[in-house]
């Protein structure tokens, strides 16, 4: 850890609900996470879960038919101040600055991310220049077009680029898979981001050049203190980075606390069934194989605990009728369950 404790991005009570021809789906259902400069906060769920809509809710780059509860706070904790990004205005300039600036974005898909009509290089350049005076805050340095080039190429060397001289006037298709990983964890991290969203990034690799990515971001993660928050379907990876962890299902945090802890005891039933189903951790793969019985769909949202239909432990009566609320299990552990809670006692 590089860092201290101290806060960074705070997520409280946040909601979002998509308007669809089929009705109103609710993909996040109030969560509230905490992430800590320096640190890593691993969050996992099965497909469907809501991971990547909530970390795309922090960005702000939900679709128009997405809405954002009332009540969702979204605080970056800065040293200029403190920031709610529920409350900007979706075309502040504002939020343009975070992105990209403050907060630092990866995908599973990198293509996605880069236009195919420019070098990599040109957009790396554009985007330090675009946050230069952000990066002039962090390191003290005013770009031009001709030092933006150097820290780019720079940039690359650091994530592994072969060449990187000669990389930066490529095209992004004219790179393999693996180095397109690279070239856009090299432009997330070029401005220096004091929060980086990592969703699924190393999922489309194969398990060498994975665990290389891994550990190049631990390793930048440490050299800029930077906090992440790092979304998988993948248990190891999650025991690998992340020292706190979160486990999500039907848009609801059902679980958290230090990693460690909850996968040497989990304490959620659902939690308990996703590390049943792993081989052991150390071996090479450990995707989640899903709990049986299938997630219900977010149009129909069960009433009580979202879990209880596939619930090896459901109390009739109780987890079908009322939502579980988080039961504070101590040393930084919570858990949303009635087995837990003051109702089961
Ligand atoms: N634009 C949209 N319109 C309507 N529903 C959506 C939209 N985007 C996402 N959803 C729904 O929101 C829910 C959560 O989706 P999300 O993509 O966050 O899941 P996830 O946990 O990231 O899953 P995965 O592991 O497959 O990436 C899903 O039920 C999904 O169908
Ligand atoms: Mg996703």
């Amino acid at each position: 850890m590089a860092a201290g404790d101290a806060l960074l991005l705070e997520i409280r009570d946040l909601g979002v609900s998509f308007t669809t021809d089929d009705g109103m789906v609710r993909a996040v259902d109030g969560i509230s996470l905490v992430a800590r400069r320096g640190c890593t906060l691993g969050i996992v769920g099965e497909s469907g879960s809501g991971k990547s809509v909530a970390t795309k809710a922090v960005m702000r780059l939900l679709p128009a038919n997405a809405r954002l509860d009332e009540g969702s706070r979204i605080l970056l904790h800065r040293e200029e101040g403190e920031i709610d990004i529920a409350a900007l205005p979706a075309r502040s300039r504002e939020l343009r600055r975070l992105r990209g600036g403050d907060i630092g974005m990866i995908f599973q898909e990198p293509m996605a991310s880069f236009s195919p009509v420019y070098t990599v290089g040109n957009q790396m350049i554009e985007a330090i220049l675009e946050h230069r005076d952000h990066l002039e805050r962090r390191l003290g340095e005013r770009f031009d077009r001709r030092s933006a080039r150097e820290h780019a190429i720079r940039m690359l060397e650091r994530v592994g680029m072969s060449n990187p001289r000669l990389r930066i006037d490529q095209y992004p298709h004219e790179l393999s898979g693996g180095m397109r990983q690279r070239a856009m964890i090299a432009v997330a991290l070029s401005t220096h981001p004091s929060l980086l969203i990592a969703d699924e990034p190393t999922t489309a690799l194969d398990v060498t050049i994975q665990a290389q990515i891994l550990d190049l971001m631990l390793e930048l993660q440490q050299e800029l203190g930077m906090a992440m928050l790092f979304i998988t379907h993948d248990m190891g990876v999650i025991a690998r980075i992340a020292e706190e962890m979160a486990v999500m299902y039907l848009g609801r945090i059902v679980e958290r606390g230090p990693t460690r802890e909850i996968i040497r005891e989990p304490a959620h039933p659902y939690t308990r069934g996703l590390l049943a189903a792993l081989p052991r951790l150390d071996t090479a793969r450990r995707r989640l194989t899903p709990v049986p019985g299938d997630i219900p769909s977010p149009l129909q949202r069960p009433a009580g605990c979202p879990f209880h239909t596939r619930c090896p432990r459901h109390m009739p009566g109780l987890c079908d009728r009322i939502l579980p609320q988080d039961t504070d299990l101590g040393s930084g552990r919570s858990v949303a369950c009635h087995l837990f809670g003051e109702a089961a006692s």
